[in-house]
This record gives C-alpha cells, sequence and structure tokens, in this order.
C-alpha cells in the first residue's frame, strides 16, 4: 500500500491541569485518578481554539516535511467537533494555511487518526493525491461536564497532524464500527425548532466506563491478533505497540492478555490525559523526537472509540 508519513507536529494547550486542580472542586483525588487511569495531568484550552491548535500543530508537520501548505493536495481533520459545527474544522485550518485544496473533516471519535489514515491511503492509491495534511485534533474539555467526576478527568485537549507522501510505509489498515450510541455519547440538541417532537438542548458527554473498558480490552486483543494473522507476523515483529492513550489500565489489560513485554507499549497518558483522536499522532511526535523510532522500525498503531469504533494499522517506518 502506497503511503508514508513524512513529519508530525503536535500542539497542546498552554495551562496544565493537575488531577490535584480538580480536586479542588469535584470529590476526587489524584490517587483515585493515577491508580484508576494513569493520568497525572491534562492540558486544557483556555484561550486557545481549537483552530489554533489544529493550525499550529499542522504548520510543524508542514515545516518537518519541508513542504508549503500549497503543496498539500488534501486536508483531512479528524475530530469530534471544531470550532463550528460548520464550516468544518479542515476549512477553518485551510483559511489560516491559505490553501485551496479540498479540506474536510471526518468524525470516528478517537479512532480518527487511523480513519484519517486509511483515507489518505485511499486517495493515495487512486492518483488523486501524493501529499496529504492530516491533522487529528480534539477539544474535549467543552465537551465534558466539569461536574462529572466519572468523565471530566479523563480528557485533555490537544492535535496532532502529519503529512503523509506517496511510499511503501503501510502493511495493515483495518477499521471497523461496531453502531452503538448508548456507552459512550455527546447528543445535539433540537435548536429552537418549534416543531419538534423531542424538543433537547443537547447533553454534556456521557460514558458507561467499564462498558467502554471491556470493549477496549477486547478489541485491542482481537485487532493485535487480527494484524497478526493477516501479515503472518508475530509480536517479536513489532517495535512498538501505540494504542490511544484512554486509560493506562486498558493499555495494561490488554498487554497482559497478549502476553506482550511493557518497553513495546509507550505511554504518555500521564502528561495528556485522554486527547481522543490526537493521541496517537501526538504519541508518534513524542517518540520521533525522543528518536525512539529508527527507519525499518514496525509500528502497530491501535485506537477504539465512540461509535464504537476501532481502527488498527502497520507502519514500516520509512
Ligand atoms: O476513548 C475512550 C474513552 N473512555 C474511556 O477510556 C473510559 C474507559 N473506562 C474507564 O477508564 C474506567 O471505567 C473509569 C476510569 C472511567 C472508571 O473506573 P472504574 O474502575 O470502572 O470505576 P467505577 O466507574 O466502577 O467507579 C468506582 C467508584 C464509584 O463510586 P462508588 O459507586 O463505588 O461509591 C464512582 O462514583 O469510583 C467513583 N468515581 C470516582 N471517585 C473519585 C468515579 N470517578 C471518580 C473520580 N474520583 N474521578
Amino acid at each position: 500500500m502506497g503511503l508514508k508519513i513524512v513529519s508530525t507536529g503536535i500542539a497542546v494547550p498552554e495551562k496544565t491541569v493537575t488531577n490535584n486542580d480538580i480536586a479542588q472542586f469535584l470529590d476526587t483525588s489524584d490517587d483515585w485518578i493515577v491508580s484508576k487511569t494513569g493520568i497525572k495531568q491534562r492540558a486544557v484550552a483556555t484561550r486557545e481554539s481549537l483552530t489554533d491548535l489544529a493550525f499550529k500543530a499542522a504548520v510543524s508537520a508542514l515545516k518537518g516535511a519541508d513542504l508549503a501548505a500549497s503543496d498539500m493536495d488534501f486536508i483531512i481533520c479528524s475530530t469530534i467537533l471544531g470550532d463550528y459545527t460548520s464550516p468544518s474544522l479542515a476549512c477553518a485550518v485551510s483559511e489560516r494555511l491559505k490553501t485551496i485544496c479540498p479540506a474536510f473533516d471526518i468524525n470516528a471519535a478517537c479512532t480518527g487518526f487511523i480513519y484519517a489514515l486509511s483515507m489518505a491511503q485511499a486517495y493515495i492509491d487512486s492518483g488523486a493525491a501524493a501529499n496529504i495534511l492530516i491533522i487529528s485534533a480534539d477539544m474535549l474539555s467543552s465537551l465534558v461536564d466539569w461536574t462529572d467526576r466519572a468523565v471530566c478527568v479523563l480528557f485533555g485537549d490537544g492535535a496532532g497532524a502529519c503529512v503523509v507522501t506517496r511510499g511503501n510505509s503501510l502493511k495493515y489498515m483495518k477499521l471497523a464500527a461496531y453502531g452503538d450510541t448508548s456507552v459512550i455519547r455527546q447528543r445535539n440538541g433540537t435548536g429552537n425548532n418549534p416543531f419538534s417532537a423531542h424538543a433537547s438542548k443537547g447533553e454534556f458527554m456521557t460514558m458507561e466506563g467499564q462498558e467502554v473498558f471491556r470493549f477496549a480490552v477486547n478489541a485491542i486483543e482481537r485487532e493485535v491478533n487480527s494484524a497478526f494473522s493477516a501479515l503472518n507476523i508475530t509480536s517479536s515483529d513489532i517495535n512498538y505497540f501505540m494504542l490511544h492513550q484512554a486509560n493506562k489500565r486498558i493499555i495494561d489489560s490488554a498487554r497482559k492478555r497478549l502476553s506482550l513485554p511493557e518497553e513495546k507499549f509507550p505511554v504518555n497518558i500521564d502528561k495528556y490525559g485522554n486527547t481522543s483522536s490526537a493521541s496517537i499522532p501526538i504519541l508518534l511526535n513524542e517518540m520521533l523526537e525522543g528518536g525512539k523510532i529508527k527507519k525499518g522500525d514496525n509500528l502497530l498503531l491501535t485506537a477504539f472509540g465512540a461509535g464504537l469504533t476501532t481502527g488498527t494499522c502497520v507502519l514500516n517506518w520509512e
């Protein structure tokens, strides 16, 4: 399959909110949050808009690729909700980048980055594009109920971008959606439509934590094993398993079921919380900047999220 990631870039808000900061106004504690999730802090937007973060991550990725915004054939953003329901976050970024290439958003919740990579692969394989800018950006601080301790402590804001071009990195891609609108969702309102039979102002994000936890651990185990079978490889062929950073306990449980060593599972949830679709590109950027990923390394990326969606791919780093 014909793509490679040539560069990455990230942006997170300036403000860091620690668990103790949240314990000032909610009945929670650093001990509970760390022991249940591995999260110690997260970045939360104060002045920044999601467009600010997405644009900053995009500029950094373009710089790393040594390409101009005008070289991009598509801009694909994955996000649950941009600054505007319409226009898309991708169009808000394209306004600042001053590009005229097609730009649009996709929403696969926390799995969005893998879905975006899959779309990029399809455009590149079809010959419709040579260079694509992917930006995964989410600001869940504006969607959660900050009085709901079971949800608000889990998330952080951030953006991760990458430039994708023709190449031979992508060895495996599998997406799925197990249609489910109950276990994790954020319902929109009906506006002021006087004819609506179910007038609603919309809701904050709601989640059945244990259901999502179970789904995630099962999905990771199943999808990692599917990738192994499809590629006829074993765990020793993979250098890093880069999982969506939702909860350290989810990562540990799946890893133990698969009997895999901890050092192959990089984790940064302690610093950022769950940044939704930005979590994997933020982790990828950190690993690249830290010199941990080398040419020829095999990376297995797997994510899960509302929908319920899953996405898994294997990249041979070029
Ligand atoms: O991208 C996907 C996004 N979603 C997820 O990743 C969520 C996956 N699920 C989880 O991570 C876990 O289910 C949670 C971390 C959300 C919760 O952990 P849990 O072990 O499933 O806890 P629980 O919901 O069973 O709650 C245990 C207790 C409850 O109190 P009682 O009823 O036993 O008195 C909760 O009210 O912990 C309480 N609790 C808290 N206590 C202190 C819930 N949230 C908090 C909190 N601080 N922040």
